[in-house]
């Protein structure tokens, strides 16, 4: 698949759009805002330009990457003769459904279209649809240029051949393809980030520390090992030679006891929400937004050398 849509170009569209383009596709990119779509080329090509300077991209393959991306004026222009849409317009079945219409009728029979969708149910999406088996989410994390998971998630109509064909073609672009055999809302691993959110919002209201002592205590200790390990694995680890069985006979017993202790809120408190917000000005204080996000990038990028280097 050569010819990539990228329908929607807010944060994670444009994100997108340099990923297809440094792996030398041709890169098609329409938002329905035409602001957004104009800046949309310029973030890329950031984007593009942060690969070169972590040496992830020559500035030669940087020029060729830049010169496959381009604007489109239609959804008919994107989706004429095109292999592949990365769909990334706003998490709202209504606006969804209305794209997905135009997609098949300007799109070719045999292309796919994968949403970037981070908790909305493909079956619900794909309801509209008279071809629905080309469509399944493809939940990137941002930022996807620099991220190697996506989730696929086929919906109930979604054919088994097309989370395949998906699968290996993001395998071959060098992504971490993991796959749900069945939705749920935020899929794997918001999920996952959902429930240490809720805790890390519970532990902050409770007044049992503070925003910056609360996200050291992830970042310093779990969150090193996240970067290599899964709570499965670590652990099968923790449980020395008796391994994960071992762990969850002698260990289990007191993290049920947490379990007992901690919140099980739906919805998030108004003190936690102010608490939360003030707590993090301290944080943003020491630098700008960009400037964080920038620094995360370089991190990101240099841990993943390491976990390449083997
Ligand atoms: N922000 C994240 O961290 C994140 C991470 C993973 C996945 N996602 C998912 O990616 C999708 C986009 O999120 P985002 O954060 O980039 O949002 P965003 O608001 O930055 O971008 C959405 C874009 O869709 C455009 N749009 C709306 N209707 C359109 C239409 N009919 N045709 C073309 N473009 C249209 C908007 O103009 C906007 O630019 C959502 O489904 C979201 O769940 C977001």
């Amino acid at each position: 698949m050569q010819e990539i849509g990228i329908l929607g170009a807010g944060l994670i569209g444009a994100s997108w759009a340099s990923f297809f383009a440094a792996q030398g596709l041709n890169v098609r990119i329409y938002d329905v805002n035409e602001t957004v779509k104009q800046k949309a080329l310029d973030v890329a090509r950031a984007n593009l330009q942060g690969l070169v300077d972590l040496k992830l991209l020559t500035p030669e393959e940087m020029q060729h990457a830049v010169s496959n991306m381009r604007l489109v004026d239609s959804l008919q222009e994107l989706l004429a003769e095109i292999d592949f849409v990365q769909e990334s317009v706003i998490e709202d079945y209504a606006i969804k459904a209305d794209v997905y219409r135009e997609f098949e009728q300007h799109a070719p029979d045999t292309a796919i279209l994968a949403s970037s969708s981070s908790g909305l149910l493909m079956t619900r999406i794909q309801s509209v649809l008279k071809h629905p088996a080309r469509a399944l989410i493809a939940h990137p994390f941002n930022p996807p240029h620099l991220i190697p998971l996506v989730e696929l998630v086929p919906g109930e109509q979604t054919a088994a051949s097309t989370v395949e064909t998906v699968k290996n073609y993001f395998l071959k672009l060098g992504k971490h393809p993991v796959i749900l055999n069945k939705e749920v809302p935020g899929h794997i691993a918001n999920r996952l980030a959902a429930a240490v959110w809720r805790e890390s919002l519970a532990l902050l209201d409770e007044g049992v520390a503070s925003v910056e002592d609360i996200d050291a205590a992830l970042c310093q200790g779990p969150g090193l090992r996240w970067a290599m390990m899964g709570q499965h694995l670590i652990y099968e680890l923790g449980g020395g030679a008796g391994g994960y069985q071992k762990f969850i006979d002698t260990i289990g017993a007191s993290f049920e006891e947490y379990w007992n202790d901690m919140q099980t809120w739906t919805s998030i408190p108004e003190s936690a929400k102010q608490k939360a917000v003030a707590g993090t000005q301290a944080y943003l204080k020491q630098k700008s937004r960009s400037e964080w996000a920038a620094w995360r990038d370089e991190k990101l990028a240099r841990i993943q050398q390491v976990l390449r280097e083997e």
